[in-house]
């Protein structure tokens, strides 16, 4: 393969991304990196007045979805490639963590924790694969796992970490299934990232298990969206040409205590 200067390497232009969740957190930090690659980005998110607003300051694109709706997925993917023609890199990143023991959970509880975060991951996946094989251009997925997707980080989590493990094998069986069309897909494992939604689920989480959580952080401090952002970057672009099934653990070293 030609080899791509270095200057070159992040640039993104003619490429249409979409990113889930996008109106927040971790999935409005990799859109703002995206559009700065000059990529074409379309975010889509379940909170139709934050995804329009952050659409608006980032200058990409909005659809209303809600991962857990096989239609709404559907359209997301259509809606993407009557605009832009072709996609080309998808940020499965939308998901949930509701802190509850599996004791106290009841079975639709649990149904919605896997249709968004595992399900819907599935669904939007397999519908842009398709949309790649019929442009035939190739193209990248990242899958937004968790240190869960290994290890629990803590009790209250049971469905959240049996939905993340899913996404690990997912990434890795699905990898096989599309490298023929040239699709790479990859999986970052995000630690604690200090974002909106764990702001807010913290109003349920014990205190001293936060401050567990952080002091067992060798790198002395939360992730920020941007740290995932800059390793979905490597992901979907060419500095990571033969890298594909595979998953990378961003969580300052959480994992090694
Ligand atoms: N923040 C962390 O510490 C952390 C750690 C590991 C993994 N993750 C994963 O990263 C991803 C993003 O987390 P975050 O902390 O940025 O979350 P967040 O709650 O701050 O943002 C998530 C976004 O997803 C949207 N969303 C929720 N349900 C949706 C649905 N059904 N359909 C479409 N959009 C929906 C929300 O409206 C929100 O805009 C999640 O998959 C999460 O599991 C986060």
């Amino acid at each position: 393969m030609a080899k791509i200067p270095l200057v070159d390497i992040l640039r993104l232009d003619g490429k249409t991304a979409l990113v889930t969740g996008g109106a927040k957190g971790i999935g409005r930090g990799i859109a703002e990196r995206l559009v700065e690659a000059g990529a074409s980005v379309v975010i889509s998110d379940i909170d139709a007045e934050a995804g329009t607003r952050v659409s608006r300051e980032l200058g990409c694109d909005f659809v209303k979805a809600d991962m857990a709706s096989e239609e709404d997925v559907r359209n997301l993917v259509a809606t993407a490639v009557e605009k832009h023609g072709t996609v080309e890199i998808l940020i499965n990143n939308a998901g949930i963590y509701p802190f509850r023991p599996a004791l106290d959970m009841t079975a639709e509880e649990w149904d919605r924790v896997q249709a968004i975060n595992l399900r819907g991951l599935f669904l939007l996946s397999r519908e842009f694969a398709k949309a790649v094989r019929q442009s035939g251009s190739g193209g990248a997925i990242v899958n937004i796992g968790s240190i869960d997707s290994f290890h629990p980080s803590s009790v209250g989590l049971a469905a959240y970490d049996a939905s993340k493990g899913g996404v690990l094998m997912f990434t890795r069986n699905f990898a096989l299934e599309v490298a023929p069309l040239g699709i790479r897909v990859n999986m970052i494992a995000p630690g604690g990232v200090a974002t909106e939604g764990v702001t807010a689920a913290q109003g349920n989480i014990p205190e001293e298990v936060t401050r567990e959580f952080l002091a067992r952080v060798p790198l002395g401090r939360w992730g920020e969206p941007d740290d995932i952002a800059t390793m979905a970057l490597v992901l979907v672009t060419p500095l990571s040409a033969y890298v594909t099934g595979a998953s990378f653990i961003v969580d300052g070293g959480r994992l090694l205590t």
